[in-house]
């Protein structure tokens, strides 16, 4: 039998920038036009193979409304790998995906791996940088990515590639 690992990752990011449209691509293949925002958080356990071993994510995808702000840490507290995601077509989502990374890195003494993540790679109206996100991600020690939750872009790469590098650790 493979062995087994279990990893609980939380999804961080402003509301709208497609948290709960990237985990209803990785689990189901599935993209809605219109989507409720979610309410406090929502839990979803996925199993994946990765390199021989059979992982078992908890998945934890946190509403991005601030009035669901100050439940966050309740829900990235102990988390192994935490997804930040913002919206490429709205630099204001990058500015609040940034607030999150110094929430983990310096007020909650967290060790999540933090994976930065573009998401909308689809639309054309491309207002943050790639290269500026890529090289903050760098300087703050953060895995970074673009995806569509719309296309399948980079999607399910973002949780296998998070996995690999939990795996190593
Ligand atoms: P909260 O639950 O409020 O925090 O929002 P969320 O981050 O979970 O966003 P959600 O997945 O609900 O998506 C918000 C809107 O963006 C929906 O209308 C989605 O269809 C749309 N959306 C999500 N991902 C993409 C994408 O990759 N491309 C495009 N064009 N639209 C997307």
């Amino acid at each position: 039998s493979t062995p087994s690992l279990r990893f609980k990752i939380v999804l961080l990011g402003e509301s709208g920038v497609g948290k709960t449209s990237i985990v209803l691509r990785f689990t189901a293949n599935r993209f809605h036009e219109t989507m409720s925002p979610t309410i406090g958080a929502s839990f979803l356990n996925e199993s994946i193979q990765v390199e021989e071993t059979e992982i078992n994510l908890q998945i934890w995808d946190t509403a991005g409304q601030e009035r669901y702000n100050s439940l966050t840490p309740l829900y990235y507290r102990g988390s192994h790998g935490a997804l930040i995601v913002y919206d490429i077509s709205d630099e204001q989502s990058f500015d609040r995906a940034t607030y999150w990374v110094n929430q983990l890195q310096n007020q909650g003494g967290e060790k999540s791996k933090i994976m930065l993540i573009g998401n909308k790679f689809d639309l054309n109206q491309k207002n943050v940088d790639s290269k500026m996100a890529s090289e903050y991600a760098d300087q703050n020690g953060l895995l970074f990515r673009e995806t569509s939750a719309k296309t399948g872009l980079g999607i399910p790469d973002v949780f296998v590639d998070l996995c690999k590098e939990l795996k190593r650790e």
